[in-house]
């Protein structure tokens, strides 16, 4: 089993209102040298994407719940990878997203890690309600396959550690999130088989 698969998803899904480029003009200041994320709830009229993609999502049977829109600089490398799982149980109930960059051409890599058998220890819960832990990837060991993702609806497993190898382009992505529960990611993936390219 690998940890990402391609969709076959529309992603055409901002409103026509939201200027993208506007957006990233903001988050590209100097000031924000680290990772940054953006959390947007999706309800109706959010304002940023779009009801008829929402009700295209409902319609196939994925609700997204929100997404968070995540920004790297260029050339920035992370020290660590995390895993991000959901707030109630800190285990398996978000153990997964669907992730694509703003940039087609985008050549960055997501890499994954062994789970740490201590991983439990590690979790803090975040602002956006997401259980997070996370490790230097010297002190992990990579497993699976690396996916460079660009504009091509990727899911992605988010329950082993991960991260991203920058390139020498800024990087931007939309990663979306569910009301979807799965007791592991074998279960994701069989839902997810629908959806396979
Ligand atoms: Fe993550």
């Amino acid at each position: 089993m690998e940890n990402f698969y391609r969709l076959n998803i529309d992603t055409n899904c901002f409103t026509k209102q939201f200027n993208l480029d506007n957006f990233i003009k903001k988050i590209r200041t100097p000031k924000f040298k680290v990772p940054t994320l953006h959390n947007f709830p999706l309800e109706k009229d959010n304002g940023v994407i779009s009801n008829d993609w929402l009700d295209y999502m409902h319609d196939i049977q994925l609700p997204p719940k929100n997404l968070i829109m995540f920004y790297r600089q260029e050339n920035y490398q992370h020290f660590g990878a995390h895993i991000d799982l959901d707030n109630t149980t800190g285990k398996n109930d978000r153990i997964f997203a669907l992730n694509w960059t703003i940039d087609p051409n985008d050549q960055s890599e997501m890499a994954w890690y062994e789970l740490p058998y201590d991983w439990e220890d590690k979790v803090v819960y975040t602002e956006i309600g997401s259980a997070y832990a996370e490790w230097p990837i010297n002190n992990l060991k990579e497993t699976g396959n690396r996916c460079t993702i660009a504009d091509h609806p990727t899911l992605v497993r988010t329950d082993l550690p991960h991260t991203v190898f920058m390139k020498n382009n800024y990087r931007l992505s939309l990663s979306f999130r569910f009301d979807l529960k799965f007791d592991n990611w074998n279960d994701v993936v069989e839902y997810f088989k629908p959806y396979f390219i």
